[in-house]
């Protein structure tokens, strides 16, 4: 059987001490390679996400775990085709975007109506209980 495709989860956590990452440090380090492509603020640019503020990914995605963004962005993605930063450059730059505001998760924005849920989800002072 097939193993499926491999999503965030299936990246290696990188070997550095997460208890080490600064975020001040990552500060520095954004500007200079992030900026370009994401925005000073955070914003995203035309063909690039915000990585933090309003429109962000929310608190409850994977890369909002800093550990696990710094492993995304070490092994997979960023700067865009080439991620070249060390580890502890990785861990402090994604300890300085995650530093920033971003939406909470609500779940239910992500349910569907209550009355296409089910019986086993349904509230249990619903009607007809
Ligand atoms: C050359 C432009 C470029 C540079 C430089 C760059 N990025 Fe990106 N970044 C992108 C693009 C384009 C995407 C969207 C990729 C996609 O959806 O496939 C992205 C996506 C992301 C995402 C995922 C956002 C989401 O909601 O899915 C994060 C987080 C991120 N970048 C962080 C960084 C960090 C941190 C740096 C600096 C180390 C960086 N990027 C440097 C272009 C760039």
């Amino acid at each position: 059987m097939h193993p499926g495709p491999a999503g965030p989860g299936a990246i290696r956590p990188l070997a550095v001490d997460p208890e080490k990452a600064d975020a001040e440090r990552g500060r520095a380090l954004d500007a200079e390679k992030c900026a370009d492509c994401h925005a000073g603020d955070g914003a995203g640019r035309k063909r690039s996400h915000p990585v933090w503020g309003g429109r962000s990914y929310n608190r409850g995605a994977g890369l909002a775990n800093t550990p696990q963004l710094a492993a995304w962005l070490n092994k997979v993605a960023m700067p865009l085709d080439d991620p070249h930063l060390t580890e502890p450059e990785t861990l402090d730059v994604a300890a300085c975007v995650n530093a920033h505001g971003r939406p909470a998760f609500k779940l239910e924005e992500h349910l569907p109506p209550a009355a296409e849920l089910g019986e086993y989800n349904a509230a249990a002072d619903a009607p007809g209980r």
